[in-house]
């Protein structure tokens, strides 16, 4: 199934038994949409990097990384299921493409940095629909303080400026407490500190939400809502939520940082907060851009639609056919039934861009030979153009031909 070498970047890796890339993600890995001038997450990265102008700023750190940086580093436990060759991206045991930007947070923490924000791809596998892509750009930022009191009297300082300002603003922030039994303060933690970083943390970003999205509330007031998460490299952690056009939009996520990591960064004496955002999602609110596929379009209806630095609302140009496709299949004897994101994988490497959506509608177990059964629709739609019955009668029987050779299914 996967020649023995994969190049990537221009360097060549082994493969093994648990290789797991398709061609159609690799592709993606050398575009860097994130830097190019006038693209809508390009203006957005360098909005949020204004607002945190005394911060380094990081952009070009490479996607593979091993998943003890990945997941290790950051005290995932050994079972998380995150690790799984089902949700993540391996190019062999030992490499994998980044889940998300918290893999550097060691890096950068060990070159002594303690203001930072970093910006990369960021590689899931996951089901395929408009809010979702195996391929999406996530914003760390983290700050670091000298855990005495010179360094508390500092974040006290910064808490007041932070909520003076937020205090003269058009924004209704629904909180919690900062430490809960639930949410608890890190063992080798001064609760007093915690607590000040944890205030540190919420003003910081009620203050860049407010940034982001208080101009398109116009004279309603902006609504944000703090939520208790669970995270295993930070405590306490938060998900932070935007009401938008009548519904709650899950930003980021955020909290304390975990000392095990500050430990293996070789950062002694300090505490301090990251915490990481998407940036499609930011982007598709303020932009209204309808469909994440468009964040990778070269389409010119596309992209002469944004001008360097500014946010305005994207016009969608007219929406093509949709083509729906069925295949239905016995799973192969005695095996587990496809995972959806094998299934998913499988289309977005054959169709790429063309599938829209992809959704089971069907599966059972035969009663008497115990064999399951699954049935998937497959949503074929250009952005660009409309498809032709033959084009889409071709990719659906390239999806049958590889469903047989690869997973042994029988088609019903
Ligand atoms: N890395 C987390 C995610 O991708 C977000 C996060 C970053 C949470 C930093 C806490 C601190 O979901």
């Amino acid at each position: 199934k996967y020649a023995d070498t994969l190049e990537i970047l221009g360097d060549k890796y082994h493969t093994d038994e648990i290789t797991n890339v398709t061609p159609s993600i690799l592709s993606k890995i050398p575009l860097q949409v994130h830097k190019q001038t006038g693209h809508p997450l390009n203006t957005l990265r360098s909005i949020i990097e204004s607002h945190y102008p005394d911060f380094s700023h990081f952009s070009s750190f490479n996607p593979l990384v091993t998943p003890f940086k990945n997941f290790d580093e950051l005290a995932f436990p050994k079972d998380h299921p995150g690790r799984s060759v089902t949700d993540s991206y391996y190019i062999h045991k030992n490499l994998m493409l980044r889940t998300h930007t918290s893999a550097h947070e060691v890096e950068v923490f060990s070159k002594g940095e303690d203001k930072w924000l970093l910006t990369a791809d960021v590689y899931r596998r996951d089901e395929i629909d408009g809010s979702h892509y195996p391929v999406f750009h996530q914003m760390e930022g983290a700050r670091l303080y000298s855990a005495d009191a010179s360094g508390m009297k500092q974040v006290e300082e910064d808490n007041e400026r932070l909520s003076r300002h937020l205090k003269m603003s058009n924004i209704i922030i629904e909180d919690i407490p900062h430490i809960s039994p639930t949410n608890p303060v890190q063992r080798t933690h001064d609760p007093v500190h915690s607590e000040l970083v944890a205030k540190n943390l919420k003003l910081s970003l009620n203050s860049l939400l407010l940034r982001l999205f208080g101009s398109t509330a116009s004279e309603e007031p902006l609504r944000v809502r703090w939520i208790e998460a669970y995270f295993p490299f930070t405590s306490p952690s938060f998900e932070v939520e935007v009401f938008f056009r009548g519904k709650w939009l899950e930003i980021l996520g955020c909290g304390v940082v975990i000392q095990s990591t500050l430990d293996i960064s070789n950062v002694e004496g300090k505490i301090g907060w990251a915490f990481g955002l998407g940036l499609e999602r930011i982007a598709m609110i303020l932009y209204s851009i309808p469909d994440i596929r468009l964040f990778w379009s070269t389409d010119e209806r596309f992209l002469s639609q944004f001008k360097d630095g500014e946010i305005t609302t994207f016009k969608p140009y007219s929406k093509f056919p949709s083509c729906f496709k069925d295949v239905s299949f016995w799973n192969a004897q005695g095996s587990a039934p496809l995972h959806d994101n094998d299934f998913c994988d499988l289309v977005r490497d054959v169709a790429g861009d063309l599938v829209e959506d992809v959704k089971m509608i069907d599966s059972f177990v035969h009663p008497k030979t115990n064999r399951s059964s699954s049935c998937y629709r497959i949503n074929y739609r250009s952005m660009d153009r409309s498809l032709s019955n033959e084009e889409v009668n071709e990719l659906q029987k390239s999806v049958v031909t590889r469903l047989t050779d690869l997973f042994r299914v029988e088609i019903r």
